[in-house]
């Protein structure tokens, strides 16, 4: 009996300790270093992205723009058109009509419109596929990357990051920018950045509520078989 609870709190702390050590290593580090004006060296932090799988309208949004300014040259190759249509509320008939523009099959996954290949040799870098990139790099990481290009005349699109020095792409939500103010240009990356997220993982959301009840049922269970054991154990003397 000992060793069964001994077994259980350790799950329960394991699985304690995993959530945390999976939400520290999401929302520590920097975003990368970069030499500024004076020449000297400074770290850039990540700033937070607005994560919320419960916003649809964001999500929606998100997708919007992603298929709008990203899909033509990156692809995300694990996600279907359907999938956005039901796990993000948005009619299939609007799905169609705005967000494929790719392809005509909503059972299709998202391609990239231009070739990885041909672009390879435009940009001297293949685009990555995305569908995986939040997990890849972490939320805040892409979120600040997007918000991080910079007018740098001696690059080949006119643009830098200050995450990814020397960047191949170019800043395709420039025009975004430039109209927008800054916190409305930040809501609309966060957007897409909460869309990225959830490519990423649909399941996210779901898997976070369904662990806190698990550990909760699991701290709960404890109270019994702490008090079978006493039970069991008190004649054993
Ligand atoms: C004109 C083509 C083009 C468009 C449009 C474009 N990208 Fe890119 N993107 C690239 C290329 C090329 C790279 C490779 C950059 C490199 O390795 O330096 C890249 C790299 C990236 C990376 C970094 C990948 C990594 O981990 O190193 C992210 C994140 C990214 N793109 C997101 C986006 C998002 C989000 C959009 C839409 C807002 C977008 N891109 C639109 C061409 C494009």
């Amino acid at each position: 009996m000992n060793t069964l609870i001994k077994s259980l709190t350790g799950l329960g702390l394991g699985a304690a300790l995993t959530l945390f050590a999976g939400n520290a290593m999401a929302a520590g580090g920097g975003c990368g270093t970069f030499t500024n004006a004076e020449g000297v060296e400074e770290h850039l932090l990540c700033s937070e992205a607005p994560i919320d799988f419960t916003n649809k309208g964001s999500l929606q949004n998100g997708a919007k723009i992603f298929m709008n300014y990203c899909a033509g040259c990156h692809s995300a190759q694990y996600v279907r058109h359907s999938r956005i249509a039901k796990d993000l509320e948005i009619p299939p008939e609007l799905v169609e009509k705005y967000l494929m523009v790719t392809t005509d099959q909503i059972g299709d996954h998202i391609t990239a419109e231009i070739d990885p290949e041909i672009q390879a040799s435009w940009f001297g870098a293949a685009p990555p596929d995305l569908s995986l990139e939040t997990r890849l790099r972490g939320d805040d990481w892409v979120y600040t990357y997007l918000l991080s290009f910079y007018e740098d005349p001696s690059r080949p699109w006119g643009a830098n990051n200050l995450v990814l020095a020397n960047a191949a792409m170019p800043h395709v939500l420039h025009n975004m920018q430039e109209t927008l103010s800054q916190e409305e240009f930040e809501s609309e990356v966060g957007d897409l950045v909460n869309f990225m997220a959830w490519m990423g993982e649909p399941a996210r959301h779901d898997r976070q509520v369904i662990g806190f009840f698990v550990i909760i049922f699991l701290l709960v269970l404890l109270i019994p078989v702490y008090l079978l054991n006493k039970e069991f154990w008190k004649d054993v003397k």
